[in-house]
């Protein structure tokens, strides 16, 4: 199987984890990015078995609302009962490296809202030591340079994403090098800097169901 036939498979038994939780009144989270499309693309089967969806991106938002499923401001709904989306990169212990695609600070407030975390990734996804992707972190405009010299305090080479606003309308820094021994340390660590809006450690929170696509089908881990 190519990587987007793994995608796709695994947002469909995503769909399967999602449908006994569906009814009329709710409303799920909804992740970005190229997995989590595929699994916007399936939920569009099963547009009439629920009320809509809060999506933690624009694009998101609008793929949605081009297969007909209602989108909702956070505001507007309460606890949700299950979020899915797809990751950079997940570990034993369903942590995360999030943010490839810019919208870390939605995925991890809507993820915040939601009973249970679905991730969803392909096989390439799985590691045994989060870090050797870049972890993104979303900060303040004014504050890049600021949190860049913190973020090399740390034993980082933060690169800035040039070009990239995010739909908060900050910006992106990349750290490559972090030794992330303990994430949940590091989450914590690097939002405590200011001017840091998020950063792309889903740890302290980590996903409740993993469901990887590989060679041999796909496996469900807790
Ligand atoms: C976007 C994300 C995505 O979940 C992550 O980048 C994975 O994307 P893809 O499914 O395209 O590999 O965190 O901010």
């Amino acid at each position: 199987m190519t990587q987007d036939e793994l995608k796709d498979a695994v947002a469909a038994a995503a769909i399967d984890e999602v449908r006994p939780m569906l009814g009329r009144d709710i409303v799920i989270g909804v992740g970005t990015g190229s997995t989590a499309n595929c699994f916007i693309d399936r939920l569009a089967e099963l547009r009439g078995d629920f009320r809509g969806a809060v999506a933690s991106s624009e694009a998101s938002a609008q793929r949605l609302k081009g297969h007909g499923i209602d989108v909702y401001e956070l505001n507007e709904v309460g606890t949700m009962p299950v979020y899915v989306d797809g990751a950079d990169e997940v570990n034993a212990h369903l942590q995360m490296i999030k943010g490839g695609g810019a919208a870390l600070t939605r995925e991890k407030i809507v993820a915040a809202c939601c009973k249970t975390f679905i991730c969803i990734a392909d096989a390439s996804k799985r590691v045994e030591r989060l870090g050797d992707f870049p972890l993104p972190i979303e900060v303040i405009p004014m504050a890049r340079s600021y949190v860049a010299r913190e973020l090399v305090k740390l034993g980082a080479d933060p690169v800035y994403r040039e070009g990239v606003v995010t739909d908060n309308g900050n910006q992106i820094i990349d750290c490559y090098g972090l030794d992330i021994d303990d994430p949940v340390a590091l989450e914590t660590r690097i939002n405590a800097i200011v001017g840091v809006v998020t950063n792309g450690l889903f740890a302290a929170r980590p996903a409740d169901i993993l469901l990887i696509g590989g060679a041999d089908g796909i496996s469900r881990h807790l």
